[in-house]
């Protein structure tokens, strides 16, 4: 065990392993979140709440979880559900491949393996979506196999207990595999989880409350706030799109579906046109939104105006959307396109920035 005096770097030692982890179970049964799938025994919501849960807080999830649950209760209903109700069940929570995925998977399972869930890692990480650190979650939490479940929160903790600035992907997996407890590793992947949201925070790590202090070498060295080095983010591309809003004087507006690939595949939304020279010439865009109109078919019967400029942040792009509003008298409506009154409810998946447009555009 590493005790103060101990000057090696090595986290806790395989001959008091079990000191450790019955410290951080103490821990985890003493003060674990209360969260709706804690405690979950069947696989399918398992898998929707570590779907869900890459890339997004606790929090963000918790205000979707039980509401796809009840309109997707079970595998079956959510393989026989259409894109489109999948897609907007999803809304809002971003990175919509997941929803995608998810629904691929379903469909998988009922018609590749005979409606029969995965068991085993092996066969979880055959599933569209589902990668190592999900597959690890599942598998443990859902069927008690002892493998790690490695997500941002555990690489940091494991990064400060052997105080490794730049934990590669292979060390990770093997120290976390090496670290699993035998007889609950569902519990044990999900205690660190909470240790690295609650305790081992990036900023300010409260290390007096942390059950594992005394085996945490970044701790004894004071390098909490070195360990691990910041992941270096590649900058995310600006990128400027107008948004051709075409508005009838009754004041319903136009929604094209997105193509089947690409961002934001299959929802419904503004046309739009990247510029790949964004320029401060109004006159520019309002001829460009005009020529769009006509092109989709519209009478345009009035002056073009602009709304205000809405942002939204994706993974690798940072969108500034340019709403230009254009009065044309109704064209022929199509598959692909829908028309519908700013503020109402509609059955179809919208992106946030389009949202925030069409909020604009009922008040
Ligand atoms: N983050 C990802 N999966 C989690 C889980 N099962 N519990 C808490 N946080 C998580």
């Amino acid at each position: 065990m590493k005790q103060p005096s101990d000057t090696s770097l090595s986290g806790p030692s395989p001959n008091h392993l079990g000191d450790f982890q019955r410290s951080i179970l103490q821990y985890y049964d003493r003060f674990r979140r209360d969260l709706p799938w804690r405690g979950e025994t069947d696989p399918y919501r398992i898998l929707v709440s570590e779907i869900m849960l890459q890339q997004t807080r606790v929090e963000t999830v918790l205000r979707y979880y039980e509401s796809w649950l009840k309109q997707f209760p079970n595998l079956g209903t959510l393989a026989s559900a259409d894109s489109t109700e999948v897609l907007k069940a999803w809304e809002g929570l971003g990175y919509y491949r997941r929803a995608r995925n998810l629904h691929r998977a379903a469909k998988h399972i009922r018609d590749i393996l005979g409606g029969r869930f995965p068991t085993s890692y092996r066969n979880l990480r055959q599933l569209p979506g589902v990668g190592q650190y999900t597959a690890g979650a599942v598998a443990s939490i859902g069927f008690g196999e002892i493998v790690p479940a490695v997500d941002g929160n555990v690489r940091r903790v494991l990064a400060r207990l052997f105080d490794k600035r730049e934990p590669g992907g292979r060390w990770l997996n093997r120290t976390a595999a090496d670290l699993v407890d035998k007889g609950r590793p569902g519990d044990w992947n999900q205690a660190l989880m909470d240790l690295g949201s609650t305790i081992c925070t990036p900023r300010n790590p409260r290390c007096e409350d942390c059950p594992v202090q005394r085996w945490c070498t970044a701790h004894e060295q004071g390098t909490q706030a070195l360990s691990p080095a910041g992941i270096r983010k590649v900058p995310a591309r600006e990128t400027s799109f107008l948004l051709i809003v075409l508005q009838t004087e009754e004041g319903e507006v136009m929604l094209v579906r997105r193509p089947r690939k690409g961002l934001l595949a299959g929802m419904w939304a503004f046309p739009e046109q990247e510029l790949a020279k964004p320029s401060d010439c109004a006159a520019t865009y309002r001829d460009r939104a005009i020529e769009v109109a006509r092109s989709l078919g519209a009478e345009v019967v009035g002056h073009a105006s602009a709304l205000a400029e809405v942002q939204h942040r994706f993974t690798h792009i940072h969108a500034r959307y340019r709403p230009w509003v254009v009065p044309v008298a109704k064209p022929l409506s199509g598959e692909e396109n829908v028309w519908m009154i700013p503020g109402e409810q509609i059955d179809l998946p919208i992106p946030v920035a389009q949202h925030k447009v069409l909020n604009a555009l009922a008040m």
